[in-house]
């Protein structure tokens, strides 16, 4: 029977990203849902890394077995770094995607163009049972779009402009976006590692 890798996420977008860029693995990938099993883990690391070690442990620990888990957000420059490991509560958690857009804006509306740098960074942390951890992350750089533009996505997308594609990233394809984005290059970077060991 091949080993199992715990996918420690209940986002079925995830899933299934996952799912595909890992799909090489010698491993079979299974979910806490197909486990029967969704813990509630408390984000309470000041760092991507924190929360995705965080929640990669406590699953490996309770499942026992290797279990993934990620942790990403937007850091804005002219905001030092917010909304980062806060971007999915920014504003509180009654906000949705559209509000916390809009109170990004709002902060950055004196903040002239050439000052507007932002990146996506993710983390995904691997752990297993005995305590041992992998991490890897990846980042994308780009710039805080004046308005929003375009509806693909989720999040942060619709003001995240790349000048390379003259587009944000709610703009491009899902197939476009999961060759540049950080979750993929941190992913890569996991596939690499997990396969030079155990491919
Ligand atoms: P988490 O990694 O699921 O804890 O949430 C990260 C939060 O960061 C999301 O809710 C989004 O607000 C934001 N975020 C992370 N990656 C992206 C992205 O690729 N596009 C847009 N927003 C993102």
């Amino acid at each position: 029977m091949r080993q199992k890798l715990l996918i420690a996420t209940t986002n079925n977008g995830k899933i299934a990203e996952f799912r595909f860029l890992l799909r090489s693995l010698p491993f079979e990938l299974t979910t806490p849902t197909e486990e029967g099993k969704v813990l509630q883990v408390e984000e309470t690391g000041v760092t991507f890394k924190d929360n995705a070690v965080i929640k990669a442990s406590a699953y490996a620990a309770e499942f026992g077995m290797m279990a993934l888990a990620d942790d990403s957000g937007i850091e804005v420059e002219a905001l030092g770094g917010r909304p980062g490991v806060y971007s999915a509560r920014y504003g509180g958690e009654h906000l949705t995607d559209e509000g916390r857009v809009e109170l990004l804006l709002h902060e950055m509306k004196a903040v002239p163009w050439e000052k507007r740098a932002a990146a996506f960074k993710a983390v995904i942390a691997v752990a297993w049972p005995d305590g041992r951890i992998l991490t890897r992350e990846g980042i994308m750089n780009g710039t805080v779009n004046l308005t929003p533009v375009g509806d693909n996505g989720f999040g942060y997308d619709p003001i995240f402009y790349l000048a390379e594609y003259n587009a944000t990233t709610a703009q491009l394809t899902s197939k476009q976006k999961n060759l540049l984005s950080h979750r993929s290059k941190a992913t890569e970077g996991i596939l690499k590692a997990l396969l030079s060991e155990f491919g």
